[in-house]
């Protein structure tokens, strides 16, 4: 039995971390959630938890397992209290950092705030725990798009090769995985999971947030774009959350490779133009026509709202470079884990969550759900 302390948990990938250690473990958890005070950081965590229990709930031995500190990753020992403090790093056995801001149109300085410097007092508490206790390993969820914007085939030891970035979040990562580079000297084994762009769960659709490919699709669902600059081999790399959380923790569980690198990616990316017409014939709005970007001219076919909407997924939508997954894929053979497809039925529950919760609505009843 090991204690994970966790951060993020309360976030769309972290939640399902957390799902996934209760069910396949008799782990501990140890939570660290931004709130106002305990009984809001309870309250978080728990109503996400359940969200993703249903229909039967978190059971009270579940529950038992679950200890939850207010904490902010930004503030020095992550604003925990002396005590609490004193006891997790005598406690803690494993560090998953999940803890980030997503936002893709976040200034730098503000982001790096949260993905650079926060992770560097995660991996300072790391560092405590390490010399005062028995914490063992600490894994950093970053992305693949720290790959930025070369086009290449992105190993998993890659890192600086010289790319550019789409914007500051992808940036902040990079700058992150530096950082981990950094502590390792300092002699603290910490592997890297880099998933690609998640949707919601494979075995039920649902999703806790609606981002990425969630936030276009709803935009598109209003019909007010004819046409997306989008090149006809643009390929986003998608994954459900569920499918990447179980594999990090498949890796993570039988796994004693030090300071490792994995991406957590499809191994069969889909083109846009698939998901695209599938995400228009099921909510029934006009299919975009995907137009070559150079025959665009953003700031005059486009409306500065409707530039500012679209503009920020665009590189993931013209996305090129392919993600080797030879690590993951190695520890994966060893079990009898297969990644499902994405494919239009996975696509459909996710769809079918969207319109029951009303974030996109079917536009007409008699469109096909099969
Ligand atoms: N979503 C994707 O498609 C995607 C793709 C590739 C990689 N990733 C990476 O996966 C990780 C998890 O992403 P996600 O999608 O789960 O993000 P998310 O849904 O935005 O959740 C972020 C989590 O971080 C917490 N957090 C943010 N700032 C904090 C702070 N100062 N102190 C403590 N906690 C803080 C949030 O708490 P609150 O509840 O208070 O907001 C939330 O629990 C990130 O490292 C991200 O870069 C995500």
């Amino acid at each position: 039995m090991s204690n994970i302390f966790i951060t993020g948990g309360t976030g769309f990938l972290g939640s399902d971390l957390i799902c996934e250690i209760l069910n396949s473990s008799s782990n501990h958890i140890y939570a660290l959630v931004r709130a106002r005070n305990i009984t809001h950081a309870r309250r978080k965590l728990f109503n996400i938890l359940e969200k993703l229990s249903q229909p039967r709930g978190l059971n009270r031995a579940a529950r038992k397992r679950i200890h939850v500190y207010k904490g902010d990753i930004t503030r020095k020992n992550l604003d925990l209290k002396r005590n609490d403090l004193n006891k997790l790093v005598k406690t803690i056995d494993v560090i998953f950092h999940s803890a980030a801001s997503t936002n893709l149109k976040s200034p730098l300085k503000k982001i790096r705030r949260i993905n650079v410097n926060g992770t560097k007092r995660v991996l300072d508490f790391a560092l405590l725990c390490q010399r005062k206790g028995r914490l063992k390993k600490v894994y950093h969820i970053s992305t693949v798009y720290v790959a930025g914007t070369k086009i290449c085939t992105f190993k998993e030891k890659d890192l600086n090769i010289r790319q550019g970035f789409n914007n500051p979040y992808e940036r902040s990562k990079f700058e992150a995985e530096q950082l981990i580079h950094r502590y390792r000297k300092r002699g603290i084994d910490i592997s890297i999971f880099r998933p690609s762009i998640m949707l919601g769960r494979y075995k039920d659709g649902i999703s806790t947030r609606f981002k990425m490919l969630y936030q276009p699709l709803h935009f598109l669902s209003f019909e007010l774009i004819d046409t997306l600059p989008v090149i006809k081999e643009g390929k986003p790399n998608l994954i459900n959350v569920d499918i990447a959380a179980k594999t990090i923790m498949l890796i993570s569980q039988m796994n004693h490779r030090k300071n490792k690198t994995y991406h957590i990616t499809s191994p069969d990316a889909l083109p846009l133009s698939y998901v695209l017409g599938m995400a228009s014939k099921f909510f029934g709005f006009k299919n975009p026509r995907l137009a070559p970007p150079n025959s665009i001219d953003m700031n005059k076919d486009y409306t500065p709202v409707k530039r500012k909407i679209i503009e920020p997924y665009l590189p993931y939508f013209n996305y090129l470079t392919k993600f080797d997954m030879k690590n993951t894929l190695d520890q994966i053979k060893k079990t009898n884990f297969v990644f499902p497809q994405l494919n239009k039925k996975n696509l459909y529950r996710l769809f079918k969550y969207c319109d029951e919760v009303g974030f996109i609505k079917k536009k007409r009843k008699n469109v096909v759900e099969k």
